[in-house]
């Protein structure tokens, strides 16, 4: 998966060594998601230039190509922007080329970096070349560059939110992208649809940024500004949300783990949302009418560097399959009360009536989590005795599912951020349906755009191959079931004993982990197969299928080689 990188320090005097330490740390946090390739780009020496690197493998190649370079490292900024990425290549094989930053120009007037797919590039491309431009690169993400600079031919006065959002109005597909501009120095916007992005913020000086709401109105007119002297007008006009212009910093980031050593003070942007740093403030606006509310916070995300750092495990998946015990712990805490027989599932306890009176829950789900959601589905609809449904986001908005304004809709993500997931999210609340989020990473879309969420609190999860999260969303469900149930006298023994049975995971699940070395025996033992099937029926269906889909996902990020998988049934 890509990562994207952002760092900017606004009237605080950093030198390059300092810039392109915080740029080269900030891919290193996201190597965990996979990545072939990687790059940066900062301010060159004479004011309109740019140093730009780009590299094929690992970040430390890319660190290593800056210092063979032997850029002035003393150079000082007293503001600057800088943009990195890392890349996994979807369009044109990895290559130094094809790497992110891209660029409109020569000159590198306006570079982009993009996490997502822009659908219609192709077409951009085709017309863009017959206005004259030339492409040098197999990627869609090229097409961005190109864009702005073709529409800031066009309107020689434009903004640069102006400009970005004439950018984004052209694309199809998913992003979530950075824009950096010698025309507009000093200046960045960060935009997204469709795929992550939050921006850390710190200030030298401190203030009490932790509950700043900001309303976003899209007034056409102040948009439509243009920034002749730098950035003077930006902030003021189509600001809803300023930062005073103290020395800041500010990190932007496809992913939380790249931003929680500087700062925990984060605005996580929606979709179709214009984010603009300039001259030490930060201004959102949203680029569509968004019925689903238009206010941004500052969270403090609470997530510590050690959580972050794989201690002494060999890999990421082996120590959250370790860390299970704790995280289903933690799933369960302050909820379940075996003493008193009871669980409290804050969160939706307000929403339970409407959840029991209702026509039907869907789970909707992707990958690891929908695996999840067919692991509970038996227990859950014998528990709840409501239809209940399970279904793959993309498969149900493929289908055009109907829903009911009395149907209950549970998102359940480990990320939240599932492309699939949040427009499944978008459809039903726009049919009208509860919507409940059973999710991981606090202040991510799915846990911001349902109505009531239930948080698994089962720590980061770095490892692609998702393993506690699929304990603990098991759990969370289970939990659901049972409060669903409360009222029901025949199935009180029955609960009570899965209760009961809750209670004591922890410590089973410590019991397997002992396992270890005879596992990893049968493991060494397959080792020369070319193919392994998974078998499973009733309640282990699930978990064939989430075997089959680790080991998939798990090749995939170690061989990086392609593969297919088919289904038997
Ligand atoms: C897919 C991944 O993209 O997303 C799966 O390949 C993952 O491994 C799935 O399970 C769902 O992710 P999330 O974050 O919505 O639970």
């Amino acid at each position: 998966m890509c990562g994207i990188f952002g760092y900017v320090n606004y009237s605080t005097e950093k030198d390059r060594r300092y810039i392109l330490n915080v740029l080269l740390n900030g891919l290193s946090r996201l190597e965990y998601r996979g990545y072939d390739s990687s790059g940066l780009l900062v301010d060159g020496d004479w004011g309109q230039d740019v140093l730009v690197f780009k590299e094929v493998g690992k970040v430390t190649k890319l660190r290593g190509l800056i210092e063979s370079s032997r850029p002035n490292m003393d150079k000082t900024f007293q503001t600057h922007v800088g943009i990195a990425h890392t890349r996994w290549a979807t369009h044109g094989p990895p290559s130094r080329v094809n790497c992110h930053p891209h660029r409109s120009d020569n000159t590198w007037e306006f570079a982009v970096v993009h996490n997502g797919i822009i659908t219609n590039y192709k077409e951009l491309r085709a017309s863009l070349l017959g206005e004259g431009y030339t492409f040098e690169t197999e990627t869609d993400t090229e097409c961005i560059s190109k864009l702005a600079k073709y529409i800031r031919n066009q309107h020689r006065e434009i903004g640069f939110v102006e400009l970005v959002k004439t950018v984004v109005g052209k694309l199809h597909g998913s992003f979530g992208i950075l824009v950096k501009s010698i025309s507009y120095p000093q200046e960045i916007i960060a935009a997204r649809k469709g795929s992550p992005l939050l921006i850390g913020v710190r200030l030298t000086n401190d203030i009490e940024a932790d509950v700043i709401h900001i309303e976003s109105v899209i007034k056409r007119d102040s948009l439509n500004m243009p920034l002749m002297n730098g950035c003077k007008s930006a902030s003021a006009s189509h600001g809803k949300y300023s930062l005073p212009p103290n020395p800041t910093e500010f990190f932007l980031s496809s992913d939380a783990s790249a931003i929680v050593e500087h700062t925990k003070q984060v605005i996580y942007l929606e979709d179709d949302d214009i984010a603009h740093i300039c001259g030490g403030q930060l201004n959102i606006v949203r680029s569509t009418n968004d019925k689903f509310g238009c206010t941004w916070k500052v969270q403090t995300i609470d997530l510590q560097l050690q959580d972050i750092m794989k201690g002494s495990y060999n890999h990421f998946m082996q120590k959250e399959i370790f860390e299970q015990p704790e995280a289903v712990a933690n799933t369960m805490r302050g909820r379940l009360d075996v003493p008193h027989k009871r669980i409290t599932l804050g969160c939706v306890n307000d929403y339970l009536p409407a959840i029991r009176r209702g026509r039907r829950i869907l789970f909707i789900a992707c990958g690891t989590s929908y695996h999840a959601c067919m692991a509970v589905r038996g227990t859950f609809e014998c528990l709840s005795e409501i239809p209940t449904v399970v279904e793959v986001a993309s498969d149900f908005l493929d289908r055009k599912a109907p829903i009911f304004h009395d149907d209950t809709c549970v998102f359940v993500s480990q990320s939240g951020e599932t492309a699939d997931c949040l427009l499944a999210l978008k459809y039903c609340l726009e049919r009208g349906a509860l919507t409940l989020g059973i999710v991981n990473c606090v202040g991510s879309s799915v846990s911001r755009l349902t109505q009531c969420v239930m948080h698994i609190n089962a720590g980061p999860e770095i490892g692609v191959a998702s393993t506690k999260a699929y304990t603990s969303q098991f759990v969370a469900m289970t939990m659901l079931a049972l409060v669903l149930s409360e009222d029901d006298v025949s199935k009180k023994v029955w609960r009570e004993e899965i209760m009961q049975a809750l209670a004591q995971l922890p410590a089973q699940i410590d019991e397997a982990l002992k396992l270890e070395k005879q596992i990893k025996g049968i493991c060494d033992t397959l080792q020369a197969q070319n193919n392994i099937l998974l078998w499973g029926r009733g309640s282990q269906f699930a978990t064939a299928l989430e075997g089959a889909h680790s080991l998939v996902s798990a090749m995939d990020r170690w061989l990086h080689t392609e593969y297919s998988v088919g289904r038997c049934s």
